[in-house]
């Protein structure tokens, strides 16, 4: 089967975005590929490097992978920093990126206008180490969200340079991006991505949120005023429709074209209805599972366990693949 790699930060918790763009995604890829789902702690230690229960949000991360369906048996999942062919990877890769190319991306950029404190090397190296993370397991695909592309791109880049100077080292990985859903916005500001990061909670659902919260955090969603009301895909012109037409496509796995047409005569109101009875359906289900696999962390530590010495025993012969090709050892 051909190799899938892909991952998400323990920093604060999940949004239906994580779920909708990406792991919903994960969970139906495991079937027909070997599927490699990281949590990237080293990551998140460049967005917010004073976080203190690092261990224990990555286990949180973890109970959200095994609620959403991720499979222990099937896929290999494991904590970034315990395999450390990772940061091993990321130094010698480092050599062979331009500076002009991380200071071409977009996600780096929008960071240092937001963030005027703690812009550190580590959020400039960010993408860097992503193309390590992908690189080192020979990775055929990557399933994320649209806010991704531009990282994907690099590391392709990345991989044929290196390879163009050594031969055939890496696979160079090609990208999957979910043609509905791959870049959820947020409920007040819908010219915005959902975040998990943002400060205002009232923007995003997470997959840990009341179903109260739920339920009133969809009813203030910003819409428009348009007269007459209109339930129609139109991303340019009806940001805040278009966000909950594909938040429902999403959660309900029905098509946006089909739910235009089953709310052609519908109010915006009724629309809202119908998503919070969706999302409080799959999110009652979906948090049981969470807290149960939570409360289990001989099993959670165990799965790491496993899943860390399978991945470096993969991450390992690239590594020394890599090192043969460079000089570095014979
Ligand atoms: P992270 O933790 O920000 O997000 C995890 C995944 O969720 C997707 N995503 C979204 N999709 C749709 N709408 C949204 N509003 C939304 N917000 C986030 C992201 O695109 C992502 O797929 N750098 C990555 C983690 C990473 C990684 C990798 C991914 C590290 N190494 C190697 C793939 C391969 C990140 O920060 O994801």
């Amino acid at each position: 089967k051909p190799i899938l790699f892909s991952g998400a930060q323990p920093s604060g918790e999940l949004t239906i975005g994580n779920y909708i763009g990406a792991i919903r995604q994960w969970v139906k890829m495991q079937q027909d590929y070997q599927c490699i789902y990281c949590i990237v702690d080293l990551h998140a230690i460049a967005n917010q490097n004073n976080l203190h229960r690092l261990y224990e949000t990555s286990l949180d991360t973890l109970a959200l992978y095994l609620a959403c369906g991720i499979d222990p048996n099937n896929s290999t999942i494991f904590i970034q920093s315990h395999v450390p062919e990772h940061s091993q990877l990321n130094w010698l890769l480092n050599c062979y990126t331009y500076f002009g190319e991380l200071n071409r991306m977009t996600q780096f950029k929008e960071k240092l206008i937001q963030q005027k404190e703690n812009v550190n090397i580590g959020l400039f190296n960010y993408p860097v180490l992503m193309a390590s993370d992908i690189l080192l397991y020979q990775t055929n695909l990557v399933p994320v969200g649209s806010d991704q592309k531009q990282h994907l791109e690099l590391t392709r880049n990345i991989a044929e340079r290196f390879n163009h100077t050594y031969g055939t080292i890496f696979v160079v990985p090609e990208v999957f991006i979910p043609t509905c859903g791959s870049r959820i916005m947020s409920l007040l500001e819908p010219n915005k991505k959902m975040s998990k990061s943002d400060r205002r909670s009232g923007n995003m659902i997470t997959l840990l949120d009341d179903i109260n919260m739920v339920s009133k955090k969809i009813k203030r969603a910003v819409t428009d005023t348009d007269q007459p009301p209109r339930i129609k895909y139109d991303p340019i012109n009806k940001p805040g429709i278009s966000n909950l037409l594909e938040i429902l496509s999403g959660i309900s796995d029905q098509p946006i074209t089909y739910l235009e047409e089953i709310f052609k005569e519908k109010t915006y109101f009724q629309l809202k209805n119908e998503i919070i009875k969706s999302i409080s359906s799959v999110l009652i289900k979906f948090q049981n599972r969470y807290y149960t696999e939570r409360s289990n962390e001989d099993k959670l530590r165990y799965i790491l366990c496993v899943g860390a010495k399978k991945a470096q025993k993969k991450a390992n012969v690239t590594l020394k693949k890599v090192h043969k090709a460079m000089g570095l050892s014979n």
